[in-house]
């Protein structure tokens, strides 16, 4: 049955390549509210969309921590990067990533993209995606925030990123915890401009 299913992610992600369907990053890093990443590339998984994918080693250890899983078994991703290796594509321009989402981001790498310091694949897709003038969304994650913490906010901000921390929508009235997290899952599909069947929007009180 798992052999059935993979064989079934893998021809499907073939036939979206072959349709030239977006192509999306989603990095990991070492932040709590991994359930947002599950969410988030669940919700991927049934778009028309190519997913690769790195995590950082603090991600992994979180990753861990929340769900008791290593990075190659979340859904939805069909590459892998070793998040040491410079010379993996994301690490290029040529690459042609329409969008990034680092999800959840850690104030360590929002540290490092505000400032330009590229210290492994995560930082330097991060960077390529803003000098390419490409969508980065970062879902930082901490709370409360320093000083620090917003100034570097507002940098990336300026350097091109969209700061979109993960609140969900309480007025969609979610009925669990998961359905709390689609309702931030489809802020970010809006973002990336996707279909998102089944997608719940407010429309108005009257
Ligand atoms: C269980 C756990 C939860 C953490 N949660 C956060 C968090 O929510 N936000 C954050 O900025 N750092 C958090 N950290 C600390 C980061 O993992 C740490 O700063 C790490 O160096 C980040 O590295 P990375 O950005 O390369 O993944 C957490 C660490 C652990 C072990």
């Amino acid at each position: 049955m798992k052999l059935l299913r993979s064989q079934y992610l893998y021809v499907s992600l073939e036939i979206k390549r072959l349709l030239n369907n977006k192509k999306i990053l989603v990095a990991v890093t070492g932040a709590s509210a991994m359930l947002y990443l599950h969410s988030f590339l669940e919700m991927l998984e049934n778009e028309a969309v190519i997913v690769h994918g790195i995590c950082s080693d603090a991600g992994e250890k979180v990753l861990a921590l929340e769900h008791t899983v290593d990075s190659r078994n979340l859904p939805g991703v069909s590459k892998w990067f070793d998040c040491k290796n410079f010379a993996a594509a994301p690490a290029s321009g040529s690459a042609d990533y329409d969008a990034m989402v680092i999800i959840p981001c850690s104030m360590g790498t929002l540290a490092t993209i505000a400032s330009g310091i590229t210290t492994n694949l995560i930082h330097r897709a991060a960077d390529v995606m803003l000098k390419e003038r490409k969508k980065l969304i970062l879902v930082t994650r901490e709370t409360p925030l320093n000083r620090t913490h917003l100034q570097n906010m507002l940098s990336a901000h300026d350097a091109g990123a969209v700061i979109c921390p993960p609140h969900p929508g309480f007025y969609l009235q979610p009925e669990s915890l998961e359905a709390a997290a689609m309702t931030f899952s489809w802020r970010l599909g809006d973002q990336l401009g996707l279909e998102m069947k089944g997608r719940k929007r407010w429309s108005g009180d009257e």
